[in-house]
């Protein structure tokens, strides 16, 4: 196999967030409720005790963190817009003042040239939606798509990227199967149903987009990791396959393919609904590319105790772990983005999401030490180089995160960000890490493939390994 040692031209390098996760001031200027909102205040939903009311205060500081972004060398800013700001009841009304904060937002980074990668859902669903049923209600997809109308409207003339939802599988899972997400319910029967009106809602929102005057992309973001089976048993082989089929071709499926997995209904006990021909050619719409976020593989047993894929992880001892007790394995990068092209054919590819959360130091001399986030980039980059080399159509990366901030349930505690954020003074500094990607973007990954980083300081040999 050939090694690239650069990435193409026109390569995305960016960073990532969300809309709840970092901007703050929820219910400022008119803005409605999200369910994040009301559930993160809830007694005992957050493990720290957290909420997003001001997190990051992006709301206020997005101006700053800009400029941020262009010191580090971004051309690209992944972000989310919270529904319930411009539409605070989630239909009907739009709030003005809550459109303004995005196109100000939008304004800022085209004048410093980084283009904006815009999630029109990342989780936080209106909650006046949420208390009619949310996505379970199959109503919910068509009120998506008039909100993501009023957004190409808006803002369409100015986004080249629009992403109509990040990591649908989430939602499903952790909200009706876990219920450690709002709604916070163990509904599994409702999953299936969830899924479909997520999708519906996608592809609604493609054709609102397609109908719309302006260009650009549009696509769809996943989560995905390889499963591999934990021995070479049939019960674990056939495991792993449930897992992957729950997890990674569940929504690729029905938008690539055109169907949904024919092993789905073995993982929902041959309850699968029987979905319309007609919903099922809508789901299909055609989109510009795929956004695949991606921290882990998981390495998977048959657990019958475990619905609705009646598997369960193993956790590797010996190997490396995040601090979210994620494993460390950047070759699933360059497997699943193969994974991805020989199962739905070569097609564009963002990487939308990629970073890690470790227990860094605090800010000393004006920078923090983070070595293991360092090398967990360095492998993960040349991990994308690997699949580029393999024939992968990938034609951006998104850090996550650009801040540390609210990690959903576990609250502030995980730190993901490149930049540090003190959430006492708000206070930003720059990681060790940020450096690092600054100067790999500088040099389009040249600097990924000597011993070590130009500029910055060097990396320790022990953690390059080649992924
Ligand atoms: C992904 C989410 C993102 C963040 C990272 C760590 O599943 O899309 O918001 O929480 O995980």
């Amino acid at each position: 196999m050939s090694r690239p040692t650069c990435f193409p031209d026109g390569f995305l390098w960016g960073a990532a967030t969300s809309a709840y996760q970092i901007e703050g001031s929820p219910l400022a200027d008119g803005a409605g409720p999200s369910d994040w909102h009301e559930f993160s205040h809830r007694p005992g939903a957050i493990a720290d005790g957290t909420n997003g009311d001001l997190v990051c205060d992006h709301y206020r500081r997005f101006e700053d963190d800009v400029g941020l972004m262009k010191e580090l060398g971004l051309n690209a800013y992944r972000f989310s817009v919270s529904w319930s700001r411009v539409l605070p009841e989630g239909r009907g009304r739009v709030n003005g003042r809550g459109l303004e904060f995005y196109q100000r937002l939008i304004d800022r980074l085209r004048e410093r040239d980084i283009q904006p990668h815009v999630t029109l859902f990342h989780w936080d669903l209106p909650l006046a939606l949420a208390r009619r049923g949310g996505w379970a209600w199959r109503d919910c997809a068509g009120w998506f798509a008039d909100y993501a109308q009023h957004m190409f409207r808006a803002l369409g003339d100015r986004v080249p990227f629009w992403a109509t939802l990040n990591e649908p599988w989430v939602v499903v899972d952790a909200g009706y199967v876990s219920g450690s997400h709002p709604p916070g319910r163990i509904a599994p029967r409702d999953a299936p149903h969830v899924a479909h009106n997520l999708l519906r809602g996608h592809a609604l929102a493609v054709q609102a987009f397609r109908a719309a005057p302006h260009a650009g992309q549009i696509g769809l973001v996943v989560n995905l990791e390889p499963k591999h089976p934990a021995s070479s048993s049939p019960e674990d082989v056939h495991a792993a396959a449930r897992a992957s089929a729950y997890m990674n071709e569940l929504f690729l499926d029905p938008v690539l393919r055109g169907r949904y997995s024919e092993r789905l209904p073995q993982i929902v006990g041959g309850d699968w609904p029987e979905f319309s021909e007609e919903d099922l050619r809508l789901i299909a719409e055609p989109v510009d590319f795929i956004g695949v976020n991606y921290y882990s593989r998981s390495v998977t047993r048959h657990d019958p105790g475990r619905p609705p894929a009646c598997a369960s992880a193993v956790r590797q001892a010996g190997a490396e772990h995040t601090a979210m007790g994620w494993e460390v394995f950047p070759r699933g990068l360059t497997e699943i983005l193969c994974w991805v092209t020989s199962r739905y054919g070569r097609r564009p590819i963002h990487i939308t999401e990629n970073g890690a959360a470790f227990e860094d130091p605090p800010p000393e001399g004006g920078s923090v030490d983070d070595p293991r986030r360092v090398a967990y980039y360095h492998r993960h980059l040349r991990a994308a180089l690997e699949a580029l080399a393999a024939g992968v159509d990938l034609r951006g990366y998104f850090a996550w995160s650009f801040l540390d901030n609210f990690e959903w349930s576990h609250g502030t505690s995980k730190r993901f960000g490149l930049v540090h954020v003190d959430y006492a003074t708000q206070r930003r500094t720059l990681k060790r890490s940020a450096s690092f990607y600054r100067d790999v973007i500088a040099s389009r990954g040249a600097a990924l493939c000597g011993d070590g980083i130009r500029g910055g300081r060097a990396v320790p040999s022990s953690v390059l390994q080649a992924p």
